[in-house]
């Protein structure tokens, strides 16, 4: 698989001590660090995620999940380390970042290399349900189609690796439902891998093969996930692993429910 290599800041290009880029992994990241005015916020981070795997990532506000996925998605260079990842990426955020002066399909075509037609826009749309709104301003939508276009600007650059930044997160709890869905058909029908960052421990069991909490700098835990597809929340299993990862996360469950 074709690979970007965001060499280290630091001037010490030691290639002995970096990793070798595998097929057998869609990012591979190797001491990975983040400052912020001397403050580390990513120490030392290692991770590494299977082609077509989908990983969850969880962790307290301001943990540094954001810089991790920016840097993923080479938004960020300013790093220490070895990230290694697919040449085809692309990356969803929480707001969809729409241009208000331009139609839906160009907002989902901005940036493209050549001169893709809107038929290519289209295509995408349709995968997320929203053909129909082609032609619409961005204004015109409302948030979980918005949410959706900004999904399908994503997959028209047919990624290797998609990056989520809490992309449900302010999404109505239908339309979230809705749109999880919506994710999980998408990734199982595209194989790409994907990086979930969300706050919603329950999406995390729903949908990845494994789970990571980031914390002081580092992935602090791991937990995959051996539910079979479809999953549903009143699966005794998926009560337990919610439970576990909530622990995980500091936070306890309540006396009555700590056995369920
Ligand atoms: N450009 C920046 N300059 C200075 N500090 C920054 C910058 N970007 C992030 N930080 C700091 O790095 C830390 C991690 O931020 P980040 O956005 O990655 O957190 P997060 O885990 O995504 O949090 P949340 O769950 O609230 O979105 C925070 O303390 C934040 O203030
Ligand atoms: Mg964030």
């Amino acid at each position: 698989m074709a690979t970007d290599v965001h060499r280290p800041m630091t001037p010490t290009d030691a290639p002995a001590s970096h990793p070798v880029p595998s097929p057998a992994s869609a990012v591979r990241v190797h001491g990975l660090t983040r400052s912020f005015d001397g403050r580390p916020v990513i120490d030392d981070l290692h991770l590494d995620v299977r082609p077509g795997e989908f990983v969850a990532l969880l962790g307290r506000s301001g943990c540094g999940k954001s810089t991790l996925l920016r840097i993923l998605a080479g938004l960020d260079r300013d790093i220490e380390g070895t990230v290694l990842v697919p040449r085809r990426k692309a990356v969803a955020f929480q707001a969809p970042r729409l241009l208000p002066w331009k139609r839906v399909w160009r907002n989902v075509l901005l940036g493209l290399p050549g001169k893709p037609g809107r038929a290519v826009a289209e295509q995408a749309l349709a995968e997320v349900g929203l053909r129909h709104r082609t032609g619409a301003w961005p204004k015109t939508l409302s948030g979980g189609e918005a949410q959706r276009a900004s999904l399908a600007r994503a997959l028209v650059r047919e990624p290797d690796l998609l990056l989520l930044d809490e992309p449900f997160g302010a999404l109505d709890a239908l339309t979230r439902i809705k749109a999880q869905r919506l994710v999980d058909e998408l990734w199982q029908r595209r194989g790409c891998a994907v990086l979930l960052v969300t706050h919603d421990v329950e999406e995390a069991v729903l949908l990845a093969d494994r789970v990571l909490v980031m914390d002081g700098g580092v992935i602090a835990y791991e937990r995959r996930i051996d539910l079979e597809r479809p999953r549903g929340i009143a699966d005794p299993r998926f009560a337990g692993l919610r439970e576990e990862l909530l622990r995980r996360l500091g936070v306890e469950a309540p006396a009555e429910t700590a056995t369920a």
